[in-house]
């Protein structure tokens, strides 16, 4: 099993690679999302939430467009092992520094895959009552949502493909590619 895993591993490290979503085209979405956030919210405090590790691309480019009435603050819940399959159970492995209660609290992940992760985090953060609660997903995959999970901001719908860059992994690998690809491997 571990052997045959550091194989696959070695096939997809050397796979090449199919862009997807082209750096110019993050750039120009994400700066669009931002505005469409800004609007919606107005000028008050902020806190942005980014679920580690996918979202440390996304909400490294996306809080650059804010102002200074903005918190940024990092959670970080596992669902996925190594693979590419959802284990069915969401971890908590790093709670929020501080307390959403009365404010404008806004998830910014990476993708919405099933959906279970993002239910598990509404129902956390819901109950610690924000003022608040809004979504932006940079991707989302609608043919694979299980949970009936909308976003109130996506990027881009994509189809049922694994992908990797701009923050996604296979393996811990890829997040720092600057565009999002599919290696050209079956995994
Ligand atoms: P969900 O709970 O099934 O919606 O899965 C959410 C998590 O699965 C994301 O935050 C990612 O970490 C991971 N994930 C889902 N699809 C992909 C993919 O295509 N590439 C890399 N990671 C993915
Ligand atoms: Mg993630």
């Amino acid at each position: 099993m571990e052997k045959e895993s550091s194989v696959q591993l070695e096939k997809v490290l050397s796979a090449p690679l199919k862009t997807l979503i082209s750096e110019n085209d993050l750039r120009m979405r994400v700066a669009e999302l931002a505005e469409e956030v800004k609007k919606d919210l107005g000028d008050g405090p902020v806190v942005m939430i980014a679920i580690l590790k996918g979202s440390y691309v996304f909400i490294s480019d996306f809080s650059k467009h804010f102002g200074t009435n903005v918190i940024v603050d990092f959670m970080q819940v596992s669902s996925y092992g190594s693979g590419t399959e959802s284990s069915g159970k969401v971890q908590l492995k790093k709670d929020l520094d501080i307390n959403i209660k009365g404010k404008d609290v806004i998830i910014v992940e990476d993708i919405i895959d099933s959906g279970l992760t993002m239910k598990y985090l509404l129902g956390l953060l819901g109950a610690r009552e924000p003022k608040s609660l809004k979504v932006v997903t940079l991707l989302a995959k609608p043919e694979r949502h299980v949970y009936k999970i909308e976003a109130d901001y996506i990027g881009f719908d994509i189809p049922d493909v694994f992908v990797v860059g701009y923050g996604l992994d296979y393996a811990e690998y890829f997040r720092n590619l600057p565009y999002i690809a599919l290696p050209q491997v079956e995994l």
